[in-house]
């Protein structure tokens, strides 16, 4: 064999490496990554992924697996500061965040969001989240996050369901720019422009979507 071709033949399998070795995204889940420091994601965001509401963990199950992975190195490389995720995300390597978000795409989620409720808006809250308020240049958080705040594609996450606590520390990681990840200063010029008071209540707001009784 001519030297070329062998060194062709060589950089095609280091091309086919990560197939060949495809990390197990559900065993990352509910075992850790390679790396002790990478824990089990299931002991925090519970054993189907659904998040532990009581704790503020996030649902993750069903979350689009862009967002997820966007999310993971957004904690490594700082631009999303918190102290539990970010030890965790540098422990993983980009074979595992891609592996791990995957799987947990895959995972069910909660029903939808019931749509017919969100026909009237009675109250300000549900006037920002549906309408926005265009004084102070906010638009209706559905505008983006979608019907019922139930997401859209891989880059608007839901906001239905999450828990309250877990919505009104990232619309504050805006405000004091510990989070700094939004494409566009999209969320930054929207949670900038809230008041306390609306950051807790819209949080309860969508927390309160697609909850169990809202499910088909
Ligand atoms: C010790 C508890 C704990 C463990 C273990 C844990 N997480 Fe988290 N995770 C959290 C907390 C708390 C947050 C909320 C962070 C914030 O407020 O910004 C979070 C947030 C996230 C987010 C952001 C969700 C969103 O909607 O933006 C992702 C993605 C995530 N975790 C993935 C993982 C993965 C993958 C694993 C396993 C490798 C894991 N987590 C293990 C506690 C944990
Ligand atoms: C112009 C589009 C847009 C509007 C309007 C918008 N958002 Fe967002 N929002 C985004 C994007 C994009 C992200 C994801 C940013 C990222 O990649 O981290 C996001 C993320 C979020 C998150 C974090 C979710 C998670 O899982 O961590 C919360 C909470 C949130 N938005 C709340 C709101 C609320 C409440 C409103 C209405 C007052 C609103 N958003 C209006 C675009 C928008």
């Amino acid at each position: 064999m001519k030297p070329l071709s062998r060194v062709l033949i060589g950089g095609l399998l280091i091309l086919a490496w990560p197939s060949a070795h495809a990390v197990d995204g559900q065993k990352i889940f509910t075992q850790g990554g390679q790396n002790p420091a990478a824990m089990a994601c299931l002991g925090c965001h519970g054993p189907d992924g659904k998040g532990i509401a009581a704790a503020g963990f996030p649902r993750l199950a069903g979350l689009p697996a862009g967002y997820l992975a966007k999310q993971l190195r957004d904690f490594r490389e700082g631009d999303r500061r918190q102290a539990v995720m970010e030890p965790l995300a540098k422990a993983l390597d980009d074979a595992e965040i891609d592996a791990v978000s995957h799987y947990l795409a895959t995972l069910a989620a909660d029903g939808a969001p019931d749509l017919r409720r969100q026909q009237i808006a009675p109250d300000a809250t549900t006037r920002l989240a549906l309408y926005g308020d265009w004084s102070r240049q906010i638009p209706g958080c559905v505008q983006c996050h979608g019907p019922g705040g139930s997401g859209v594609g891989e880059h608007f996450p839901p906001l239905a369901g999450q828990p309250a606590t877990y919505l009104a520390a990232q619309l504050n990681a805006w405000r004091d720019g510990s989070r700094r990840n939004d494409p566009n200063q999209l969320m930054v010029n929207v949670a900038k422009a809230m008041t306390d008071a609306e950051v807790k209540a819209i949080a309860e707001y969508f927390a309160q979507q697609g909850s169990q009784e809202a499910k088909p």
